[in-house]
């Protein structure tokens, strides 16, 4: 087993960003792993105007399962990045198969990171109640020129977790309300329900059982990375249950990831009160953050766990994204997700149409945004001959099997998903070389998918009765590592 550190992960970054340029499908404007994997955004914070946004890293590998790192970007402008060496490596033994999921927290004494020290001892185990150790680790004295965390302590392990739940119990989340410190913790119980336990805290140090959030079965054996948003005096848990069983036009990913209203830390919410965030094909595991203007923003990983992908970026040495940074607003109990305003300066080139029976037919860079006024009540936009979302009265669809074989390559095994609103009114999309995010009316609906459209298909058509539609090129980000090289974008 590899253990990771920076000089070997620079060594594998180098290889893999030559190979990188050959690769029609690395992204423009959204952060990736720049070799391997990556999986879920950590530690999301702002500090001193400066935005940090961790996540899962493998990169010795484009599948899930060595021991991984935090890998690191940070960001003033949202536009312009920092590449960093990882923040914290698996390298203390109570996180030696890896340093899982967490968040990040601005304490009197600089940022402190809180994630999960996991641990999975060989042997003939089920590694549910057996064989595993899930620690809650704590990381300090961040260096914000290095990136780096320089202390590392175990504050509790399973022993310490209220004795009715299984060995799964991971990806803390820490925030202040009322004065306290409170500490959420995903985790599946020994009767297989999902259940978000809550800590209290007055130094961060020493932490309080307090009461759960729980459900029965329908509502999933195990619920992964929750967090809680207050909007408008409201509050809402978010959390990714695994174990939900699919539904006609619900569900339709291997595991979901949503919210319900929460009324108190020991209410028992039912399935119906949980709201999906996205129905595309690729998000899973969303972390927030209040950024240092008080906006609430979301950022999700463009992927699933435990699901076999054939994404042809693999053969080219890294598999999936973080999603853009998302605004979170609510409106009568829904969350609504808008594109970071940050975004808007990637712009150029505005176009405006007037669209008639006709389809509008115009030619596309592999990087672009689309938005679409006064929606006609059937309609279609086909992006680059590799994907098609389509609607009619409300019924949304995105599909990679409407036309042929150039979709159903793009799609990547995909086939489709569908969704209904009440009214369709305005569709705002961003295409990027090898990802779309849909953003359905105020953002009440997303849909979020990696496509993989040949390099050479430049053709967008839209056809929608009586709209408006406007179209941006959008320039790269630019991305450059802590040396000052530029390792993507302009
Ligand atoms: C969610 C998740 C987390 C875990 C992390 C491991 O995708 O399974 O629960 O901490 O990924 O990388």
């Amino acid at each position: 087993e590899l253990i990771l550190n920076d000089e070997n992960v620079t060594e594998l970054e180098r290889k893999a960003l030559k190979k990188a340029k050959e690769d029609p499908w690395r992204l423009k404007f959204h952060l990736m792993p720049v070799s391997g994997w990556l999986n879920d955004p950590n530690g999301l914070s702002e500090v001193d105007g400066v935005n940090h946004i961790f996540f899962q890293y493998l990169p010795q590998d484009t599948r899930f399962g060595s021991p991984n790192c935090w890998g690191h970007y940070s960001t003033e402008d949202f536009i312009n990045y920092k590449y960093h060496h990882p923040a914290i490596f698996a390298d203390h033994g109570f996180d030696r198969y890896g340093t899982h999921s967490g968040s990040a927290y601005e304490f009197e004494n600089g940022l402190r990171a809180y994630y999960t020290g996991s641990v999975k001892h060989p042997g003939d185990f089920d590694y549910v109640n057996e064989g595993r150790e899930q620690n809650l680790v704590l990381a300090e004295d961040f260096n914000p020129k290095t990136g780096k965390f320089k202390s590392v302590q175990q504050l509790m392990s399973n022993s310490d977790y209220p004795q009715d739940l299984t060995l799964h119990v991971r990806d803390p989340k820490v925030f202040k309300r009322d004065d306290q410190y409170v500490m959420l913790l995903g985790a599946r119980d020994k009767k297989d329900h999902g259940v978000v336990l809550i800590y209290e805290s007055d130094d961060g140090y020493d932490w309080n059982y307090k009461s759960r959030v729980d459900s029965d079965g329908e509502m999933g054996y195990m619920w992964e990375c929750p967090d809680l948003v207050t909007l408008d005096e409201k509050d809402f848990l978010i959390m990714s249950p695994q174990g939900i069983k699919r539904q006609s036009e619900a569900f339709q990913n291997v595991f979901h990831s949503g919210y319900i209203p929460l009324d108190g830390f020991d209410m028992k919410p039912t399935l119906e009160q949980f709201r999906e965030f996205d129905k595309g094909f690729d998000f899973y595991a969303p972390q927030t953050y209040i950024d240092e203007k008080g906006r609430r923003i979301l950022i999700g990983w463009m992927g699933l766990p435990d699901f076999d992908y054939e994404y042809p970026t693999r053969e080219n040495g890294w598999i999936h994204a973080l999603t853009i940074p998302r605004i979170l607003t609510q409106k009568d109990g829904v969350l609504l997700q808008k594109p970071l305003t940050e975004l808007e300066e990637l712009r150029i080139n505005e176009k405006k149409f007037k669209l008639n029976e006709k389809p509008l037919i115009t030619e596309v860079p592999e990087t672009f945004e689309l938005i679409l006024t006064d929606v006609a009540k059937k309609g279609s936009i086909t992006i680059r001959n590799g994907c098609r979302f389509s609607w009619d009265e409300g019924n949304l669809r995105l599909s990679f099997v409407d036309d042929g074989e150039k979709q159903k390559e793009a799609g990547a095994g995909r086939e489709q998903r569908v969704a209904r609103v009440k009214e369709l009114k305005r569709i705002r999309l961003f295409a990027d070389t090898s990802s779309l995010e849909i953003f359905i009316n105020d953002g009440e609906m997303v849909f979020t998918t990696r496509y993989f459209p040949e390099i050479n298909e430049n053709e967008l058509i839209v056809e929608s009765d009586g709209s408006e539609a406007t179209l941006y090129d959008l320039k790269a980000f630019k991305v450059e590592n802590e040396a000052g090289e530029i390792l993507f974008g302009k």
